[in-house]
C-alpha cells in the first residue's frame, strides 16, 4: 500500500477500472484511490504483478480486483468492463493508463511496431472509453483520466510511433469530454514528464549510454529530476474526484516545467 498516503473519503464509495496498474504510475493511482474509499479493478498484462497489487490493497482493509487485460483486445476489455458491472455494480471512473513506449525515430520504426504502439496506446484508450460510458450514464455520470505524455504535445528526434499515440490520446480525449458532457461524465488528460517508473528505467538502459541518457533527460526539466508515480496519482485522484466537477477537456501537465520552456 501507499506507504505515507492518509485517505480523507475523496473517493469514497466510488467504482474504478484502472489500466496498466500492475507497475509504475497505475499501480500507485491504485493503492492512493483505494486508500481514499474507492474499489478498484486493476487491469494488466502482467497477471502476477496485478495479482500482488490487488492483494496488498485487499490486505490493507479496501476492496480490490485484478484482472487480466490486453487494452487493445476488444474482447479483453469487455471482459473487465462486464467484471466491474457484475462485482461492483457500476463504473464511475476510468483512468486509462496501459501505455508502451518506443525511443525509434520513424525511418527505423518498423510497421509492426507502430501498428502495436498505436494499438495498445491509441486505440486502447479508446475501446476502454466506448465499452465502460454506457455504465457511466446508466449510473449518472463518470470520470475518465486518460494519461498521455509531454510528448503528446511537443515532439522530439525519436519516440515517433510513441509521440503520435499520445498525441491521439490528447486530442481524442477533447472529443470524449465534448461528446460525453450531456451524460455527467467528465474527460481530461494528464501530461506526465520524466516520471521513476520501470517503463522509464528500462528506456534508459535501452539507450546506448544510459548514465549520459538520464542526465540528458534530467537536463530537459527545469527542476533537474524525475518525480515519483505518486505525482501522477495524485492528478488522477484530482481530475477522479468530486473536487474537478468543473473540469473537461483539459490538460493537466505534471513535468517538472518540461513544456515551460
Ligand atoms: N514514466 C514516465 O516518465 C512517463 C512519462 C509520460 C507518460 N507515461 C505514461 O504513463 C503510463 C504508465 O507508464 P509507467 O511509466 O507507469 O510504466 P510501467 O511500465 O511501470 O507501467 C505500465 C503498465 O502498463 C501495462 N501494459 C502495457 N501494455 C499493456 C496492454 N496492452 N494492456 C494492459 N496493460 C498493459 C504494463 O504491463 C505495466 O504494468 C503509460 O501510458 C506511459 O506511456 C509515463
Amino acid at each position: 500500500m501507499s506507504k505515507s498516503h492518509k485517505g480523507l473519503g475523496r473517493l469514497d464509495g466510488k467504482v474504478a477500472i484502472i489500466t496498466g496498474a500492475a507497475s509504475g504510475i497505475g499501480d500507485s493511482t491504485a493503492r492512493i484511490f483505494a486508500t481514499e474509499g474507492a474499489s478498484v479493478v486493476i487491469g494488466d498484462i502482467q497477471t502476477a504483478l496485478g495479482e500482488a497489487v490487488a492483494q496488498d490493497i485487499r490486505e490493507a482493509g479496501h476492496q480490490a480486483d485484478f484482472v487480466e487485460l490486453d487494452v487493445s483486445s476488444d474482447a479483453m476489455v469487455r471482459n473487465i468492463v462486464r467484471h466491474t458491472v457484475e462485482r461492483f455494480g457500476r463504473i464511475d471512473i476510468l483512468i486509462n493508463n496501459a501505455g508502451m513506449e518506443n525511443s525509434k525515430p520513424d525511418i527505423d520504426t518498423s510497421e509492426e511496431e507502430w501498428d502495436r504502439v498505436l494499438d495498445v496506446n491509441a486505440k486502447g484508450t479508446f475501446l476502454c472509453t466506448k465499452h465502460a460510458v454506457p455504465h457511466m450514464i446508466a449510473g449518472g455520470g463518470g470520470a475518465i483520466v486518460n494519461i498521455s505524455s509531454v510528448y503528446g504535445i511537443v515532439g522530439s528526434p525519436g519516440f515517433a510511433a510513441y509521440h503520435a499515440s499520445k498525441g491521439a490520446i490528447r486530442t481524442y480525449t477533447k472529443a470524449a469530454a465534448v461528446a460525453h458532457a450531456p451524460h455527467n461524465i467528465r474527460v481530461n488528460s494528464i501530461h506526465p514528464g520524466l516520471i521513476e517508473t520501470p517503463q522509464m528505467r528500462t528506456m534508459l538502459n535501452n539507450q546506448p549510454d544510459p548514465a549520459e541518457a538520464e542526465a540528458r533527460f534530467t537536463a530537459y526539466a527545469p527542476v533537474k529530476r524525475f518525480a515519483g508515480p505518486e505525482a501522477i496519482a495524485y492528478g488522477c485522484l484530482y481530475l477522479s474526484s468530486d473536487e474537478a466537477l468543473h473540469v473537461t477537456g483539459a490538460e493537466l501537465v505534471i513535468d517538472g516545467g518540461m513544456v515551460a520552456w
